[in-house]
């Protein structure tokens, strides 16, 4: 890949909320997952946890998606226009048909520096959402199973395993992808006071 076409490929990612009724291939999701444990993280600690959802169990998280979207739908109703929230109301209670759903932890020790900790899960986030469209695949990142987050744990089973019950497993977002079924214009970036070159 050249320097144009890395950059392209930067610019051109945008998140994808209608998705075919298509599977995704296991090695290429085998890829996109590794090119996330390719992440930087403070101190190598790769305190990343990935938990991939697809089939039943991906059918039986459309209810508590439907539920997350209960928390944020007046701040949205606020914001947009009432054809794209109609639209987000749909993508909540369907996922755009997404065939996979990749919940994304941080297994954070209380010695451990929380917002490092946070930030490398993200960094990964990134190489996943990179990865999904040199693949083929949309995704798009998704915060709002936080707004339930301990039901998506118990959904999960994570409230099983010993490093939760230690509190040092911690749900950070949702990635959901699968083959694009629309093609949304690019979001408008800021550049206004985003970026400041001190003397
Ligand atoms: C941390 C984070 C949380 C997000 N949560 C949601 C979400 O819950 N639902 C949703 O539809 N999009 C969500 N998004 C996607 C953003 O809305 C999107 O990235 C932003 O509008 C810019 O558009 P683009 O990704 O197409 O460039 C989230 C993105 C990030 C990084």
């Amino acid at each position: 890949m050249n320097k144009e076409e890395f950059y392209n490929l930067v610019e051109s990612r945008k998140s994808i909320r209608k998705y075919k009724n298509q599977a995704v291939p296991q090695d290429v999701l085998e890829r996109i997952l590794n090119a996330g444990l390719h992440a930087p993280s403070g101190k190598n600690r790769q305190n990343w946890r990935f938990f991939v959802v697809q089939g039943k169990k991906r059918d039986d998280y459309l209810q508590y998606s439907q539920k997350s979207w209960l928390g944020i739908k007046n701040i949205l109703q606020a914001k947009l226009k009432p054809s794209l929230y109609e639209f987000t109301e749909r993508f909540f209670f369907t996922l755009g048909e997404a065939p996979v759903i990749i919940f994304c932890y941080s297994q954070n020790s209380i010695e451990e520096r929380y917002h490092t900790s946070i930030g490398s899960v993200y960094m990964a986030v990134e190489n996943i959402n990179l990865a999904c469209l040199v693949e083929g695949l949309g995704s798009c990142t998704m915060g709002a199973p936080l707004e339930i987050k301990s039901e998506v744990d118990q959904f999960l089973g994570i409230i099983d395993r010993e490093d939760y019950k230690k509190g040092e497993l911690e749900l950070l977002c949702a990635i959901v992808l699968g083959y694009p079924d629309h093609n949304p214009p690019k979001a408008s970036r800021q550049l206004q006071d985003r970026i400041h070159w001190l003397e």
